[in-house]
């Protein structure tokens, strides 16, 4: 269960922050994301709120992120595989354990049904024709 004991909303800032600064100058998902995101600030302080959500208990997240994914056209299971990897080197330097595990949980699992979902949304799209 999410809890505000697990880790302070300024450790939550860290973690986006420097997550998503690796992410921005990573030679592969960094292109990815710069094509698809122009305002940073909102998009981090969407992140900021997901994350605080997901770990704390907060209720400030209001998003949608499985039809965000199922848009973006050409993701695949390494972009998905190096997402992880980076964000578990980012949780692996915060100096609080119990936080990185369970965000590692979490974005893990989360990675996953993106994943899944992705590749079923393009299915039906295939389908339909459009392929
Ligand atoms: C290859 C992997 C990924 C790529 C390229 C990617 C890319 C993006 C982009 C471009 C957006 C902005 C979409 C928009 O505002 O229209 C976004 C939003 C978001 N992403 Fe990812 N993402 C990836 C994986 C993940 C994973 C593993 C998580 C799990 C924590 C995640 C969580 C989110 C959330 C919560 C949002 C906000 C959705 C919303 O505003 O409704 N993403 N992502």
């Amino acid at each position: 269960m999410p809890t505000p004991d697990l880790c302070t909303e300024e450790e939550v800032t860290r973690l986006v922050h420097s997550f998503y600064g690796g992410v921005r100058r990573d030679t592969v998902l960094g292109p990815v994301f710069e094509a698809h995101i122009s305002q940073w600030d909102r998009h981090l302080a969407t992140m900021v709120d997901f994350w605080s959500g997901a770990l704390r208990g907060t209720a400030r997240f209001r998003g949608a992120p499985m039809p965000k994914h199922a848009a973006l056209p050409g993701l695949n299971v390494q972009l998905f595989q190096r997402w992880l990897a980076l964000f578990r080197q980012t949780t692996a330097t915060l100096g609080n354990d119990a936080m990185a595990e369970r965000a590692n949980e979490l974005a893990g699992r989360i990675a996953e049904s993106l994943w899944y979902g992705y590749q079923a949304s393009r299915a039906d799209f295939a389908q339909e024709g459009h392929a």
